[in-house]
């Protein structure tokens, strides 16, 4: 395979009619709304509204939406009971993808009609089975996961921390999933495509797509950027570190990206949010610090940051553990993934691409004996 298709990078695998992502090198938009407005102006329930049914809700839509969520938090017996099972030490992405996969086995899917329910269902499951997990596994406390939250950005940090929490966290969480929701055909989507395309079911498209979000090259990018922020004490010290990087040939997580060749719209938003949190929290430096390896990215290599470096620092000062940053993502894209599922079974071919041949060739077949 010649370098320029490596990694499939510049081709166009398919039609959406969900997002455009990178045109001119740094625009984002879901449906034809740009992310600045829809994360300014819109709530994460919108969104997954837009993304799932292609326009946004008028009030009244928005109230049917939301009351038909609300009852769809429940983790089921059966679930609680393969959670528990799940050591406290177990990657909490794995969490998921198990959760998910149950849920699959317990309310599968029958028919196509049923595809829309199922997005509901996953969206508003995933935080109740994350929180579940988590506080059984690692807090020896069984939880209900019941909240009187609205929005599943209250629910999420309610049930995660045990109490209310500040409308500036919820909002935050909000405009993260927000910017989290969707990214045209980025490998956990077109990997939820391609299964789709063999006409699966809605469960394993899921699955899928967060076998591939977990790697640190895709949504894993979060926690290692977290990793690597907490490393150094000091802007000084985070800039003589990524130069030593850099000279070393690693790579720097949450930086650069394969679409956006300028910069990643998002990044605008979170980093503002990431100022903001980081304002009276103990390791408040750590925002100095991610200023400080942002600028000598930019100095060395011209890598701009993508939504996943400050997005891990915002997670931080929310008091979230590194390793649910990459399941928040979950969280929110799996509105993004049930979007492009639909999508992908309106107008399905199997995803069937070629592999140029660079193995040995006419070699003389030797039988076992005389190997
Ligand atoms: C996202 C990513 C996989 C895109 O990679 P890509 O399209 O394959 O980019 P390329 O490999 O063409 O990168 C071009 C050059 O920049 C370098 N580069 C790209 N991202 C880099 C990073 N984060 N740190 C250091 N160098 C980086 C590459 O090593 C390459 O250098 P070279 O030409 O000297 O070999 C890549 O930027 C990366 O690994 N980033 C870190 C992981 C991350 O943040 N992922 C989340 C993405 S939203």
């Amino acid at each position: 395979m010649s370098n320029n298709t490596a990694g499939l990078r510049g081709i166009s695998a398919g039609n959406t009619a969900i997002c455009t992502c990178g045109k001119d090198g740094v625009g984002l938009t879901y449906r034809g709304y740009d992310i600045h407005d829809l994360a300014a102006y819109s709530t994460f329930e919108e969104v997954a509204f837009l993304l799932t049914r292609g326009h946004l809700p008028n009030q009244s839509e928005l109230e049917a939406y939301q009351e038909k969520l609300l009852p769809l938090r429940n983790v089921p017996k059966p679930i609680k009971e393969v959670l528990r099972a799940i050591p406290g030490d177990a990657h909490p992405m794995d969490v998921l993808r198990t959760a998910c996969s149950m849920l699959g086995c317990i309310e599968s899917e029958k028919s196509l009609n049923q595809q829309l329910d199922i997005a509901d269902r996953l969206l508003s499951f995933f935080p109740s089975a994350l929180c579940y997990w988590v506080h059984y596994a690692r807090g020896n406390k069984e939880i209900e996961v019941i909240t009187q939250q609205d929005s599943l950005a209250g629910h999420f940090l309610e049930l995660l921390n045990g109490c209310t929490p500040s409308e500036e966290h919820r909002r935050c969480m909000d405009v993260s999933l927000i910017l989290y929701a969707e990214h045209e055909y980025d490998a956990s989507t077109f990997t939820s495509r391609v299964i789709t395309a063999t006409l699966s079911d809605f469960y394993s498209s899921v699955c899928g797509g967060i076998g591939a979000l977990r790697g640190p090259l895709h949504g894993g990018a979060n926690e290692a950027a977290m990793e690597l922020i907490e490393l150094y004490k000091t802007p000084d010290e985070a800039d003589r570190g990524i130069t030593q990087k850099l000279q070393n040939k690693d790579k720097i997580m949450g930086f650069g990206h394969a679409v956006y060749k300028i910069s990643d719209p998002r990044n605008l938003v979170i980093k503002k949010w990431a100022e903001k949190l980081s304002h009276g929290h103990a390791n408040a430096h750590y925002y100095a610090v991610s200023e400080a390896i942002e600028k000598r990215m930019w100095d060395e290599k011209k890598l701009f940051p993508n939504l996943d470096f400050y997005s891990a620092s915002s997670y931080h000062f929310m008091g979230i553990e590194t390793d649910l940053f990459t399941p928040i993502f979950i969280i929110s894209r799996i509105t993004g993934w049930s979007a492009h599922i639909m999508e992908q079974r309106a107008d399905n071919r199997l995803i069937r691409p070629n592999a140029e041949y660079i193995g040995p060739e006419e070699l003389k077949y030797v039988p076992l004996s005389q190997r």
